[in-house]
């Protein structure tokens, strides 16, 4: 275990993750408290914080808006394709071997086809399962590669980090040109999780693969591509559903 090596005690109570509950219904604690029967019980979220103090500080919160997607909910009963809803939940209801197994899932299509939500349903699934996930954007993500630079111990803290956890989910993959340095540090870390088999799920509205090739280079494509089961989603742009127009 490389990776356990620059993480340190697993004690810290005070890193990011621990402070925000995933789901948004305890105070980070793992623990809830009913006053009715004056009885704590275990949040939802509990395993999951085990879980995560071995990635320790990595972003693993749901965003809000991302709470309560669900197969039966709107919009995720109206993406299009349904054979990639299925394909989702055929991969949700085996999240553990799948995680086991490397494997991870790859959204794309034009913006507001519903990405971002599977993405988020995905990883849900695996935060509820008790696995260890971190959820970037990728200009988020190189962003804090970049800031850890100067920091020579942080950097690679992150970048272990960024290996070890059960899953890393990365939203809009392509969506900002970058300096070679950086791509680079984007290169290593999916080619660590390639030779480690763990699993990715990502998403990008570059459906141009040779566009998408020279805005993350060539190599991160590749890799990508065999970690990953691609379901491209053909819905509307919602802005531009006629119905609310
Ligand atoms: N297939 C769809 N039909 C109707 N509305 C959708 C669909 N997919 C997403 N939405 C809605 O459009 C918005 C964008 O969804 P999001 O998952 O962020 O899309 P993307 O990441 O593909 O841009 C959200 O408000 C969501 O509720
Ligand atoms: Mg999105
Ligand atoms: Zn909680």
């Amino acid at each position: 275990m490389n990776g356990a090596a620059g993480m340190g005690p697993i004690v810290a109570r005070d890193s990011r993750e621990l402070r925000d509950c995933p789901f948004g219904l305890c105070d980070g604690t793992g623990m809830l408290y009913d006053e009715a029967t004056n009885t704590a019980y275990d949040c939802r979220c509990r395993r999951q914080i085990i879980a995560q103090r071995k990635a320790r500080s990595l972003s693993a919160v749901i965003p809000r808006r991302y709470y309560d997607v669900a197969f039966d909910r709107y919009p995720v009963n109206e993406i299009e394709p349904r054979a990639a809803i299925r394909q989702v939940r055929a991969y949700i209801d085996r999240v553990d071997e799948h995680l086991d197994a490397g494997r991870g899932l790859w959204f794309m299509g034009p913006v507001g086809t519903g990405k971002t939500t599977l993405a988020m349903l995905v990883s849900k699934a695996a935060l509820t399962a008790g696995r260890s996930v971190a959820i970037y954007s990728l200009p988020r993500l190189l962003n804090e590669i970049r800031d850890t630079h100067r920091a020579e111990r942080s950097h690679v803290d992150l970048l272990d980090r960024l290996t070890a956890v059960d899953l890393l989910h990365v939203d809009d993959v392509g969506a900002e040109r970058t300096t070679d340095w950086v791509l680079e540090e984007l290169y290593s870390i999916v080619n660590a999780r390639y030779e480690d088999k763990r699993s990715m799920v990502i998403t990008t509205n570059i459906l141009d693969r040779e566009a998408l090739c020279e805005q993350i280079t060539e190599r991160t494509v590749s890799r990508l591509t065999e970690m990953c089961d691609e379901l491209p989603l053909l819905g509307h742009d919602r802005r531009m559903d006629p119905r609310l127009a």
